[in-house]
């Protein structure tokens, strides 16, 4: 390869916070090779296309991009389109004919082989989808480039899925659950530190079965909690996703008990009714998750909420359909995640009749989204006239002198800095933010320049002493 003129990547990612943490690592892995990264597609010598296959709407993404992309590879001959993540490990073969343009396919385990595949380009297509046995699986560390590190970042610490949820397509795209041995965790955590990142988000498909430590009370996901919380520098942890059947009151007493743990918990309901469900084989009932956030509520009472919603599960009534909103009402979220149910290859529920049909769904799914924006709505305002503690994390879109940042809560707040301040000095530390309003999903504020001097000792104090409660 000419040094003066590296080859370049570019990936359009979709999908979870696994195929953004894969991103990364595949545009790690090729930095190694000596690409570059592309700024946009056009000037890429190869394009990954990092898919996704939790709904029907998801996959189809895959074939609309790889369309953008053939205009292109009639230009540049020599320009290798890849698709990677659930999709290709989803259909393998099959995926090589519905999309002309990809050179080949390949699965989420083999990202540190993408080189070799690489090399491997030639005219015979081809797919590639072996799945690493549990026992072999080795996790790629993360290698960052010092400029790519942001004040937030993400941390894998388990791959895979052993749930059996009827509709769910990642236990086949993902294989087996794997947990991350602690030591690599924490020590990624460290690095990622040692680079400027503030905050890690902790995250794998049901993060609260993660047994990568063998400790006493087989609660290693509180434990690993713990064991960030200790990281020096790491002003905050968040995690996702939780399982609510998982979900130990030792994991909710790490809210009140850690000061890195930030006052957010992302637990997917699914749905409000027991009887929808057990069809749906979540192995919990409305009335066990409640009981769940009420313990969780008592140690934490500010804690804030959110959720993902299925509805027009097969079989679901409009009773059952009343129990998810009765459920909203009860819970008070401060948002939630909806989606109408599709039909997944290869998942449990293909045999229950898909009997709610397109309208209904579309009507329920309206009925949830209109009751929760005002729940959000109410949620939000509760915050005005208070100080919050903001994590910066960068400019605002929202103009000169506008800087945004996530309270502990993980509300989005566009606040504006005091005025001659140095702003990007505020970036990556705590500030309290006096809340003056709410948007439709964030918070504005505004921060006073005594704040200033009160504030970043906090972060100091925490910079220098590591754990802080
Ligand atoms: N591991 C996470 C969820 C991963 S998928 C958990 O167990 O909570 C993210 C969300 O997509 C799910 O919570 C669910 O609400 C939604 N989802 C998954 N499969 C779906 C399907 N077949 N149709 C509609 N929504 C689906
Ligand atoms: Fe899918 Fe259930 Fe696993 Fe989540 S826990 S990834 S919904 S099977
Ligand atoms: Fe999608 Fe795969 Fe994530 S199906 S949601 S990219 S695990």
């Amino acid at each position: 390869m000419d040094s003066s003129t590296p080859k370049k990547i570019f990936i359009q990612n979709f999908g979870c916070q696994m195929n953004d943490y894969d991103a990364e690592r595949m545009v790690e892995v090729m930095h190694r090779q000596g690409y570059a990264t592309a700024a946009t597609a056009e000037e890429a010598d190869l394009i990954v296309i990092n898919s996704c296959s939790i709904r029907d709407k998801a996959e189809q993404k895959t074939a609309s991009a790889a369309g953008r992309y053939r205009e292109l590879k009639q230009f540049k001959p020599g320009l290798v389109v890849a698709v990677g993540g659930c999709v290709a490990q989803q259909e393998g073969e099959r995926l090589l004919r519905r999309i002309p343009v990809a050179d080949f396919v390949f699965g989420p385990d083999l990202i540190p082989a993408l080189p070799s595949l690489m090399a491997r380009v030639s005219k015979k297509r081809f797919a590639a989808t072996e799945v690493i046995e549990v026992e072999d699986y080795e996790f790629l560390d993360a290698d960052p480039e010092p400029s790519a590190v942001k004040v937030t970042a993400l941390v894998t610490i388990q791959k895979g899925c052993d749930n059996h949820c009827a509709f769910c397509v990642v236990p086949t795209t993902r294989g087996r659950e794997v947990s991350r041995p602690a030591d690599e965790v924490i020590a990624e955590v460290a690095r990622f530190v040692a680079l400027g990142a503030r905050e890690v988000t902790l995250i794998g498909q049901n993060v609260n079965s993660y047994h990568g430590i063998g400790s006493e009370d087989g609660d290693d996901f509180a434990e690993l909690l713990e064991r960030v919380d200790a990281v020096p520098g790491l002003l905050r942890q968040r995690f996702t996703t939780s399982h609510p059947k998982d979900f130990t009151p030792k994991v909710a007493r790490a809210f009140r008990d850690f000061r890195t743990v930030g006052s957010w918990l992302h637990l997917p309901v699914q749905s409000g009714s027991s009887r929808t469900l057990k069809r749906m084989v979540r192995d919990y009932t409305r009335a066990e998750y409640l009981e769940k956030i009420d313990y969780l509520r008592q140690l934490v009472p500010d804690i804030s909420l959110s959720t993902d919603i299925i509805v027009g599960y097969p079989g679901e009534s409009e009773a059952e359909h009343q129990e998810t909103l009765s459920l909203l009402e009860q819970v008070q979220y401060d948002s939630i995640y909806s989606f109408e149910y599709s039909a997944r290859p290869d998942t449990p529920a293909l045999k229950l009749r898909d009997s709610v049909h397109g309208p209904i769904k579309k009507r329920r799914l309206q009925e949830v989204q209109t009751l929760q924006r005002k729940i959000t709505a109410a949620r939000l305002r509760r915050w005005i006239g208070r100080d919050a503690e903001v994590l910066v994390e960068g400019a605002s879109k929202r103009g000169a002198g506008q800087l945004c940042g996530r309270t502990r809560g993980n509300e989005l707040v566009h606040f504006s800095a005091p005025v001659g301040g140095d702003e990007k000095a505020l970036i990556g530390k705590l500030v309290s933010v006096h809340i003056t309003g709410a948007g439709t999903n964030t918070l504005i504020g505004q921060m006073d320049s005594d704040v200033v001097r009160r504030l970043p000792l906090i972060a100091a104090h925490r910079e220098a002493d590591g754990a802080v409660h």
